[in-house]
Protein backbone atom coordinates (compact mmCIF):
# COMPACT_ATOMS: atom_id res chain seq x y z
CA UNK A 1 0.00 0.00 0.00
CA UNK A 2 1.33 3.12 -1.14
CA UNK A 3 1.88 5.86 1.90
CA UNK A 4 -0.85 8.12 2.98
CA UNK A 5 -0.65 12.06 3.99
CA UNK A 6 -2.70 14.24 5.84
CA UNK A 7 -3.86 17.93 4.95
CA UNK A 8 -6.10 20.18 6.55
CA UNK A 9 -9.70 20.51 4.61
CA UNK A 10 -11.38 23.68 4.47
CA UNK A 11 -14.99 23.43 2.69
CA UNK A 12 -15.16 27.26 2.35
CA UNK A 13 -11.57 27.32 0.45
CA UNK A 14 -11.41 23.73 -1.13
CA UNK A 15 -10.64 24.22 -4.83
CA UNK A 16 -13.27 21.95 -7.59
CA UNK A 17 -10.18 19.82 -7.65
CA UNK A 18 -10.10 18.39 -4.29
CA UNK A 19 -14.11 18.56 -3.77
CA UNK A 20 -14.10 16.17 -6.72
CA UNK A 21 -12.26 13.84 -4.75
CA UNK A 22 -13.40 14.30 -1.55
CA UNK A 23 -16.68 13.19 -3.00
CA UNK A 24 -15.52 9.98 -4.74
CA UNK A 25 -15.00 8.97 -1.45
CA UNK A 26 -18.07 10.59 0.39
CA UNK A 27 -19.87 7.74 -2.41
CA UNK A 28 -17.74 5.21 -1.43
CA UNK A 29 -17.85 5.77 2.16
CA UNK A 30 -21.27 5.86 1.66
CA UNK A 31 -21.67 2.23 0.48
CA UNK A 32 -20.17 1.28 2.89
CA UNK A 33 -22.19 2.88 6.26
CA UNK A 34 -25.58 3.72 4.69
CA UNK A 35 -26.26 1.84 2.14
CA UNK A 36 -30.13 1.82 1.83
CA UNK A 37 -29.96 5.95 1.70
CA UNK A 38 -29.33 8.07 -1.11
CA UNK A 39 -26.46 10.85 -1.47
CA UNK A 40 -26.68 14.10 -0.86
CA UNK A 41 -26.27 16.07 -4.50
CA UNK A 42 -22.44 17.59 -4.53
CA UNK A 43 -23.78 21.05 -4.89
CA UNK A 44 -25.98 20.28 -1.73
CA UNK A 45 -23.59 18.96 0.06
CA UNK A 46 -20.83 21.46 -0.49
CA UNK A 47 -23.35 24.53 0.23
CA UNK A 48 -24.98 22.94 3.43
CA UNK A 49 -21.58 22.06 4.91
CA UNK A 50 -20.33 25.78 4.33
CA UNK A 51 -23.52 27.07 6.27
CA UNK A 52 -22.64 25.23 9.13
CA UNK A 53 -19.89 26.46 9.44
CA UNK A 54 -21.20 30.00 9.86
CA UNK A 55 -22.30 29.24 13.60
CA UNK A 56 -19.30 30.89 14.55
CA UNK A 57 -20.38 29.34 18.25
CA UNK A 58 -18.21 26.56 17.31
CA UNK A 59 -14.37 25.79 16.80
CA UNK A 60 -13.98 23.28 13.62
CA UNK A 61 -11.16 21.34 12.08
CA UNK A 62 -11.31 19.02 9.51
CA UNK A 63 -8.82 16.85 7.68
CA UNK A 64 -8.44 14.52 4.41
CA UNK A 65 -6.41 11.41 4.18
CA UNK A 66 -4.94 10.77 0.79
CA UNK A 67 -3.17 7.98 -1.26
CA UNK A 68 -2.62 7.50 -4.48
CA UNK A 69 -4.46 10.85 -5.68
CA UNK A 70 -7.70 9.60 -3.72
CA UNK A 71 -9.16 10.36 -0.55
CA UNK A 72 -9.07 7.32 1.71
CA UNK A 73 -10.24 9.01 5.30
CA UNK A 74 -11.28 11.90 6.94
CA UNK A 75 -11.91 13.31 10.17
CA UNK A 76 -13.93 16.10 11.66
CA UNK A 77 -14.42 18.09 15.01
CA UNK A 78 -16.22 20.72 16.61
CA UNK A 79 -16.16 21.77 20.21
CA UNK A 80 -17.99 25.11 21.57
CA UNK A 81 -15.36 27.67 22.20
CA UNK A 82 -14.82 29.84 24.75
CA UNK A 83 -17.59 32.61 25.95
CA UNK A 84 -20.63 31.49 24.04
CA UNK A 85 -23.67 29.99 25.48
CA UNK A 86 -22.89 26.46 25.47
CA UNK A 87 -19.29 26.45 26.76
CA UNK A 88 -20.21 27.09 30.71
CA UNK A 89 -22.16 23.86 30.65
CA UNK A 90 -19.79 21.51 27.90
CA UNK A 91 -16.81 23.51 27.31
CA UNK A 92 -15.05 20.11 27.95
CA UNK A 93 -16.48 18.54 24.97
CA UNK A 94 -15.02 17.86 21.74
CA UNK A 95 -17.00 16.23 19.16
CA UNK A 96 -15.11 14.28 16.84
CA UNK A 97 -15.04 11.96 13.86
CA UNK A 98 -13.08 9.89 11.85
CA UNK A 99 -13.46 6.81 8.72
CA UNK A 100 -11.08 5.24 6.83
CA UNK A 101 -12.31 3.03 3.65
CA UNK A 102 -12.34 -0.60 4.75
CA UNK A 103 -9.34 -1.61 2.38
CA UNK A 104 -6.85 1.42 4.74
CA UNK A 105 -8.15 0.20 8.00
CA UNK A 106 -5.39 -1.08 10.50
CA UNK A 107 -2.64 0.61 9.05
CA UNK A 108 -2.95 3.64 11.42
CA UNK A 109 -4.64 6.26 10.31
CA UNK A 110 -7.16 6.16 13.54
CA UNK A 111 -4.23 6.64 15.61
CA UNK A 112 -3.15 9.63 13.46
CA UNK A 113 -6.76 11.48 14.04
CA UNK A 114 -6.58 10.87 17.97
CA UNK A 115 -3.25 12.92 17.25
CA UNK A 116 -4.96 15.27 15.28
CA UNK A 117 -8.01 15.64 18.54
CA UNK A 118 -5.09 16.25 20.88
CA UNK A 119 -3.66 18.70 18.83
CA UNK A 120 -6.70 20.54 18.18
CA UNK A 121 -8.54 20.50 21.80
CA UNK A 122 -6.33 23.21 23.09
CA UNK A 123 -7.96 25.80 21.16
CA UNK A 124 -11.30 25.80 23.06
CA UNK A 125 -9.79 24.04 26.02
CA UNK A 126 -11.62 20.47 25.24
CA UNK A 127 -11.02 18.07 27.70
CA UNK A 128 -13.42 14.99 26.81
CA UNK A 129 -13.41 13.20 23.20
CA UNK A 130 -16.78 12.16 22.47
CA UNK A 131 -17.60 9.89 19.47
CA UNK A 132 -20.23 7.14 18.40
CA UNK A 133 -20.16 4.52 16.01
CA UNK A 134 -22.77 2.23 14.49
CA UNK A 135 -20.42 -0.17 12.49
CA UNK A 136 -18.71 -3.18 14.13
CA UNK A 137 -15.13 -1.57 13.08
CA UNK A 138 -15.59 1.80 14.82
CA UNK A 139 -17.87 0.25 17.87
CA UNK A 140 -14.47 -2.42 18.17
CA UNK A 141 -11.93 1.03 17.58
CA UNK A 142 -13.94 3.24 20.28
CA UNK A 143 -14.01 0.43 22.46
CA UNK A 144 -10.51 -0.30 21.92
CA UNK A 145 -9.98 3.60 22.99
CA UNK A 146 -12.67 4.42 26.01
CA UNK A 147 -13.92 0.71 26.70
CA UNK A 148 -17.66 0.68 27.22
CA UNK A 149 -20.16 3.54 25.65
CA UNK A 150 -21.32 6.19 27.88
CA UNK A 151 -24.81 5.67 25.47
CA UNK A 152 -26.97 3.28 23.21
CA UNK A 153 -28.77 5.61 20.60
CA UNK A 154 -31.62 3.49 18.61
CA UNK A 155 -32.69 4.58 15.16
CA UNK A 156 -35.78 3.01 14.94
CA UNK A 157 -38.32 3.44 11.79
CA UNK A 158 -41.72 2.88 11.18
CA UNK A 159 -43.09 2.06 8.21
CA UNK A 160 -45.32 4.69 7.12
CA UNK A 161 -47.18 2.88 4.49
CA UNK A 162 -48.94 0.56 6.86
CA UNK A 163 -49.39 2.86 9.96
CA UNK A 164 -52.30 2.20 12.04
CA UNK A 165 -54.19 5.38 11.14
CA UNK A 166 -57.35 4.35 13.12
CA UNK A 167 -55.24 4.44 16.07
CA UNK A 168 -53.37 7.29 15.20
CA UNK A 169 -56.74 8.69 15.25
CA UNK A 170 -57.79 8.11 18.68
CA UNK A 171 -55.03 9.02 20.15
CA UNK A 172 -55.77 12.66 19.18
CA UNK A 173 -59.29 12.31 19.73
CA UNK A 174 -58.42 11.65 23.49
CA UNK A 175 -56.80 14.45 23.84
CA UNK A 176 -59.78 16.01 24.67
CA UNK A 177 -60.69 13.92 27.76
CA UNK A 178 -57.35 13.10 29.11
CA UNK A 179 -55.92 17.08 29.29
CA UNK A 180 -58.63 19.41 29.13
CA UNK A 181 -57.99 22.70 28.76
CA UNK A 182 -54.41 21.75 26.47
CA UNK A 183 -54.26 23.40 23.11
CA UNK A 184 -52.50 21.82 20.24
CA UNK A 185 -50.60 24.19 17.63
CA UNK A 186 -49.27 23.42 14.51
CA UNK A 187 -46.56 25.38 12.21
CA UNK A 188 -46.15 24.07 9.01
CA UNK A 189 -43.00 24.41 6.59
CA UNK A 190 -41.21 27.05 8.88
CA UNK A 191 -41.78 28.48 12.47
CA UNK A 192 -42.62 32.14 12.10
CA UNK A 193 -39.92 34.25 13.66
CA UNK A 194 -41.72 35.99 15.94
CA UNK A 195 -42.39 32.40 17.82
CA UNK A 196 -38.56 31.48 18.12
CA UNK A 197 -37.55 33.07 21.43
CA UNK A 198 -40.93 31.35 23.10
CA UNK A 199 -40.53 27.88 21.27
CA UNK A 200 -36.29 28.13 21.63
CA UNK A 201 -37.30 28.73 25.75
CA UNK A 202 -38.99 25.62 25.66
CA UNK A 203 -37.41 23.27 24.05
CA UNK A 204 -34.27 24.51 26.00
CA UNK A 205 -36.03 23.63 28.85
CA UNK A 206 -36.98 20.27 27.76
CA UNK A 207 -33.94 19.29 26.02
CA UNK A 208 -32.28 19.29 29.54
CA UNK A 209 -34.63 15.75 30.49
CA UNK A 210 -33.54 13.91 27.91
CA UNK A 211 -31.78 10.51 29.07
CA UNK A 212 -28.37 10.87 28.92
CA UNK A 213 -27.05 7.27 30.81
CA UNK A 214 -23.42 7.80 31.84
CA UNK A 215 -22.42 10.76 29.21
CA UNK A 216 -20.01 13.32 30.98
CA UNK A 217 -22.58 16.53 29.36
CA UNK A 218 -24.07 19.54 30.68
CA UNK A 219 -27.52 21.16 29.57
CA UNK A 220 -27.45 22.30 26.06
CA UNK A 221 -28.71 25.79 25.41
CA UNK A 222 -31.43 25.96 21.30
CA UNK A 223 -31.55 29.93 20.93
CA UNK A 224 -32.93 32.27 18.33
CA UNK A 225 -29.58 31.98 17.09
CA UNK A 226 -29.69 28.31 16.25
CA UNK A 227 -32.28 28.41 14.50
CA UNK A 228 -31.65 30.98 12.19
CA UNK A 229 -28.41 28.39 11.41
CA UNK A 230 -30.65 25.35 11.38
CA UNK A 231 -32.82 27.31 8.91
CA UNK A 232 -30.14 28.34 6.83
CA UNK A 233 -29.12 24.97 6.28
CA UNK A 234 -32.84 23.78 5.81
CA UNK A 235 -33.41 26.37 3.15
CA UNK A 236 -30.29 24.90 1.40
CA UNK A 237 -31.18 21.62 1.29
CA UNK A 238 -34.91 22.96 0.15
CA UNK A 239 -36.07 20.99 2.90
CA UNK A 240 -39.29 21.26 5.33
CA UNK A 241 -39.26 21.73 9.24
CA UNK A 242 -43.20 20.98 11.18
CA UNK A 243 -43.40 21.84 14.69
CA UNK A 244 -46.21 21.02 16.52
CA UNK A 245 -46.55 21.98 20.20
CA UNK A 246 -49.38 22.05 22.99
CA UNK A 247 -49.99 24.92 25.63
CA UNK A 248 -51.19 23.46 28.97
CA UNK A 249 -54.29 25.63 30.54
CA UNK A 250 -52.12 28.79 31.58
CA UNK A 251 -50.48 28.75 28.17
CA UNK A 252 -46.64 27.35 28.74
CA UNK A 253 -45.68 25.45 26.26
CA UNK A 254 -45.40 21.94 27.65
CA UNK A 255 -45.19 19.55 25.15
CA UNK A 256 -43.27 19.65 21.18
CA UNK A 257 -42.46 17.80 18.46
CA UNK A 258 -40.79 18.47 15.10
CA UNK A 259 -40.08 17.37 12.23
CA UNK A 260 -37.76 17.22 9.13
CA UNK A 261 -38.42 16.38 4.97
CA UNK A 262 -35.53 16.57 2.75
CA UNK A 263 -36.32 16.18 -0.56
CA UNK A 264 -33.11 14.51 -1.79
CA UNK A 265 -34.35 11.83 1.04
CA UNK A 266 -37.60 11.42 -1.26
CA UNK A 267 -39.58 8.28 0.71
CA UNK A 268 -37.97 9.55 4.31
CA UNK A 269 -39.55 11.99 7.40
CA UNK A 270 -37.24 12.57 10.07
CA UNK A 271 -38.42 13.11 13.44
CA UNK A 272 -36.62 15.14 15.29
CA UNK A 273 -36.75 16.28 19.39
CA UNK A 274 -40.32 15.15 21.01
CA UNK A 275 -40.40 16.13 24.67
CA UNK A 276 -43.07 16.73 27.39
CA UNK A 277 -42.50 18.92 30.62
CA UNK A 278 -42.20 16.49 33.56
CA UNK A 279 -44.93 18.57 35.51
CA UNK A 280 -47.03 17.74 32.36
CA UNK A 281 -46.77 14.00 31.80
CA UNK A 282 -49.52 11.38 32.41
CA UNK A 283 -51.73 13.56 30.09
CA UNK A 284 -51.14 11.78 26.81
CA UNK A 285 -49.50 14.90 25.56
CA UNK A 286 -46.70 13.06 23.70
CA UNK A 287 -49.19 10.59 21.74
CA UNK A 288 -51.36 13.69 21.06
CA UNK A 289 -48.36 15.54 19.20
CA UNK A 290 -46.97 12.46 18.01
CA UNK A 291 -49.73 11.23 16.30
CA UNK A 292 -51.10 14.71 15.41
CA UNK A 293 -47.59 14.83 13.59
CA UNK A 294 -48.35 11.77 11.32
CA UNK A 295 -51.41 13.10 10.31
CA UNK A 296 -49.84 16.74 9.74
CA UNK A 297 -47.24 14.69 7.33
CA UNK A 298 -49.70 12.58 6.35
CA UNK A 299 -51.75 15.84 4.60
CA UNK A 300 -48.10 17.41 3.28
CA UNK A 301 -46.53 14.73 1.72
CA UNK A 302 -49.84 12.91 0.12
CA UNK A 303 -48.32 13.69 -3.45
CA UNK A 304 -44.95 11.71 -2.35
CA UNK A 305 -44.41 8.24 -1.85
CA UNK A 306 -43.38 8.31 2.12
CA UNK A 307 -41.77 4.88 3.10
CA UNK A 308 -40.48 5.89 6.72
CA UNK A 309 -40.70 7.63 9.55
CA UNK A 310 -37.52 7.62 11.38
CA UNK A 311 -36.74 8.55 14.84
CA UNK A 312 -33.40 8.23 17.03
CA UNK A 313 -33.94 7.49 21.65
CA UNK A 314 -31.53 6.78 23.85
CA UNK A 315 -32.30 2.69 24.51
CA UNK A 316 -33.36 3.54 28.38
CA UNK A 317 -36.09 6.24 26.78
CA UNK A 318 -38.79 3.85 27.82
CA UNK A 319 -41.46 6.44 27.60
CA UNK A 320 -40.70 7.30 24.43
CA UNK A 321 -39.61 4.09 23.31
CA UNK A 322 -43.73 2.70 24.65
CA UNK A 323 -44.88 5.19 22.43
CA UNK A 324 -42.62 4.72 19.26
CA UNK A 325 -42.97 0.43 19.27
CA UNK A 326 -47.08 1.42 19.72
CA UNK A 327 -46.69 3.30 16.39
CA UNK A 328 -45.13 0.62 14.57
CA UNK A 329 -41.49 2.01 14.76
CA UNK A 330 -39.02 -1.03 14.93
CA UNK A 331 -35.25 -0.79 15.47
CA UNK A 332 -33.23 -0.28 12.73
CA UNK A 333 -29.62 -0.21 14.14
CA UNK A 334 -28.20 0.72 17.31
CA UNK A 335 -24.84 3.73 17.66
CA UNK A 336 -22.70 3.78 20.41
CA UNK A 337 -21.66 7.05 22.32
CA UNK A 338 -17.94 6.65 23.56
CA UNK A 339 -16.32 9.38 25.84
CA UNK A 340 -12.52 9.26 26.60
CA UNK A 341 -10.31 12.30 28.29
CA UNK A 342 -7.39 13.66 26.44
CA UNK A 343 -5.04 11.76 28.92
CA UNK A 344 -6.67 8.56 28.09
CA UNK A 345 -6.47 8.99 24.53
CA UNK A 346 -2.28 10.05 25.22
CA UNK A 347 -1.81 6.70 26.91
CA UNK A 348 -3.47 4.61 24.21
CA UNK A 349 -1.15 6.53 22.02
CA UNK A 350 2.16 6.42 24.26
CA UNK A 351 2.71 9.77 23.65
C1 LIG B 1 -12.77 3.50 13.54
C2 LIG B 1 -11.80 3.62 12.36
C3 LIG B 1 -11.73 5.10 11.98
C4 LIG B 1 -10.42 3.14 12.84
O1 LIG B 1 -9.48 3.41 11.82
P1 LIG B 1 -8.15 2.52 11.62
O2 LIG B 1 -7.25 3.32 10.75
O3 LIG B 1 -8.50 1.15 11.17
O4 LIG B 1 -7.57 2.45 13.12
P2 LIG B 1 -6.05 2.09 13.53
O5 LIG B 1 -5.39 1.28 12.47
O6 LIG B 1 -5.32 3.34 13.91
O7 LIG B 1 -6.30 1.21 14.84
C5 LIG B 1 -5.77 1.52 16.12
C6 LIG B 1 -6.09 0.38 17.08
O8 LIG B 1 -7.51 0.32 17.29
C7 LIG B 1 -7.91 -1.05 17.50
N1 LIG B 1 -8.84 -1.44 16.42
C8 LIG B 1 -9.09 -0.77 15.28
N2 LIG B 1 -10.00 -1.40 14.54
C9 LIG B 1 -10.34 -2.51 15.19
C10 LIG B 1 -11.22 -3.58 14.93
N3 LIG B 1 -11.96 -3.61 13.82
N4 LIG B 1 -11.31 -4.59 15.84
C11 LIG B 1 -10.58 -4.55 16.97
N5 LIG B 1 -9.70 -3.56 17.27
C12 LIG B 1 -9.58 -2.55 16.40
C13 LIG B 1 -6.63 -1.88 17.42
O9 LIG B 1 -6.12 -2.00 18.75
C14 LIG B 1 -5.75 -1.00 16.57
O10 LIG B 1 -4.38 -1.24 16.78
P3 LIG B 1 -3.65 -2.49 16.04
O11 LIG B 1 -4.06 -2.49 14.59
O12 LIG B 1 -2.20 -2.18 16.22
O13 LIG B 1 -4.10 -3.71 16.75
C15 LIG B 1 -12.27 2.74 11.17
O14 LIG B 1 -12.53 1.43 11.61
C16 LIG B 1 -13.53 3.22 10.49
O15 LIG B 1 -13.45 4.06 9.60
N6 LIG B 1 -14.72 2.73 10.88
C17 LIG B 1 -15.98 3.22 10.31
C18 LIG B 1 -16.30 4.63 10.78
C19 LIG B 1 -16.52 4.66 12.26
O16 LIG B 1 -17.24 3.88 12.81
N7 LIG B 1 -15.89 5.60 12.95
C20 LIG B 1 -15.96 5.65 14.40
C21 LIG B 1 -15.00 6.61 14.95
S1 LIG B 1 -15.84 8.18 15.02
Amino acid sequence: MPAWTIAEFDPATATPDVWRRYHAYRRARAIESDPDDPVVPDAVFEQGWRDERLDHDWAYHEAVVEADGQVVATFGSEAPKPGTPDYANNGHMMFSSAAVLEPWRRQGIGRAWLRHVLAWMPETGATTLTASAHEPDGRAFLRWLAGEPKQLLRYSRTDFRTLDWTMVQRWVDEAAGRAPGHTLEIHTHRLPEALWEEYCAARTEQMRHIPRDGLDMGDWVFDAGDLRDFYRQLDTYAADHHVIWVRDPAGRIVAITDVGYYPHQPHRVQQFFTGVHPDARGLGLGKWVKARMLQVVRDAYADRDIHWVRTDNATTNAPMLAINERLGFREYRVRGIYQVHRDQIAERLGV
